[in-house]
């Protein structure tokens, strides 16, 4: 069943690949146009969408949260994503042009589905981006986008994330084409950036285990873990916490690096392991700057800094103590990336501290109560 790997949870770590390239097949004709009948939700209705709301819990919320960069970029319509738990309880704003997005790997978490009834009830159209045909989140939405992630079995949920991105994108490059706020050009670019990227997480799994399994044991008995990223890398910095929580069992937490100086910082002591996301140096200038800026600051009261950063960006070298490197990629499409080095790590910890990395303590994998 494991093919030979040491766990279910490697095993899927090792799918990411194929998550990304499986979700991406079929959603185009010969000219590159994204076609999405699949979702049974007409054109129409699509370009009268004014709004979107993502709801999600663990996991599936941060692949919202990464979505949200790109869709509002790309649509000009907000997003916002929500815990769907907190969703269902606060009276949101929701009318027949908000597109509700319930995001789930199983399809069965009950905040979510609650989340989801709601919007309905509301008069909101509900769009589930999912893993696991025939679920009840799917049966229950107006339309489903499915992921093509394969099933997953480890408790700790890795190659869905990549997948869960990838469809939110297609979403919103299918919005931006319906809508007309982007040229067929770009989007086709962007199309072509994102079936680009399965080779390139396969770069990281084959180049980057030694480092990050050699660092994995250096920090064994760390008590504690701070992850750092700004714009997309803020959700890749949760999600990498997030890992390290569920498996790992060390307590670990992810700040937006402009937060740094409004709090978090004061956690910052000689030694403490700091998780950097640094975005391409080759992207918006200012957005690597200040994330150089941030890992300097951490560096200078004595943190043991680990960055996850693009080949060939020297500038981290001066204030890095590990670097997990990654190929060259867009900013939008890079937390498909950066996130696969932080999967690995929490399974090493995992490991090493001799848990059960597949079937964690206190943790199902899906959770069918409120
Ligand atoms: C949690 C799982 O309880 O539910 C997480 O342990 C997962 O791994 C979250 O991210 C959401 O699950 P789903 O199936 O709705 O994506």
């Amino acid at each position: 069943e494991k093919g030979g790997w040491d766990s279910y949870m490697d095993k899927e770590i090792h799918e990411d690949p194929a998550a990304v390239s499986e979700t991406l097949l079929g959603r185009f004709d010969a000219k590159g146009t994204l076609n999405l009948d699949e979702v049974h939700i007409d054109e129409d209705v699509f370009r009268q969408v004014d709004k979107i709301i993502v709801v999600a819990c663990g996991t599936a919320s941060y692949a919202g949260l990464v979505a949200k960069y790109a869709i509002e970029h790309w649509v000009r319509i907000p997003v916002e994503v929500e815990l769907a738990h907190e969703f269902r309880y606060r009276d949101p704003i929701l009318t027949p042009r908000t597109l509700v997005v319930a995001i789930s790997q199983s399809g069965e978490t009950m905040d979510t589905l609650m989340a989801l009834r709601h919007a309905r009830e509301q008069g909101s159209r509900v769009l589930a981006i999912c893993n696991t045909q025939g679920s009840t989140i799917p049966r229950e939405s107006d339309a489903v986008l499915y992921t093509h992630a394969g099933p997953e079995i480890a408790v700790a949920s890795t190659k869905a994330f990549v997948a869960q991105i990838v469809a939110a994108y297609l979403l919103g490059l299918y919005l931006a084409q319906v809508k007309g706020t982007m040229f067929r050009d770009e989007i086709r670019h962007i199309v072509t950036d994102l079936k680009a990227m399965p080779e390139k997480i396969q770069w990281v799994l084959d180049t980057q285990a030694d480092t990050i399994a050699k660092t994995a044991k250096q920090m064994l008995n760390a008590h504690s873990f701070i992850f750092l990223g700004r714009h997309v890398g803020y959700p890749v910095a949760l999600e990498g916490a997030l890992k390290l929580k569920e498996i790992a069992y060390t307590f670990s937490e992810g700040f937006a690096a402009g937060e740094l100086k409004h709090g978090p910082i004061a956690l910052v002591d000689a030694g403490e392991p700091v998780v950097c996301i640094i975005p391409s140096p080759r992207g918006r200038a200012v957005l690597h700057s200040k994330m150089l800026s941030s890992i300097e600051e951490v560096k200078a009261r004595g943190a043991f800094t680990i960055a996850v950063a693009e080949e060939g960006d020297e500038s981290v070298a001066n204030y890095a103590d590990v670097t997990f490197w990654r190929p060259q990629c867009p900013t939008l499409l890079s937390p498909l990336v950066d996130v696969v080095p932080l999967q690995l790590f929490a399974m090493d910890m995992s490991v090493l501290k001799k848990n059960d990395v597949d079937k964690p303590r206190n943790l199902a994998k899906s959770v069918t109560v409120e």
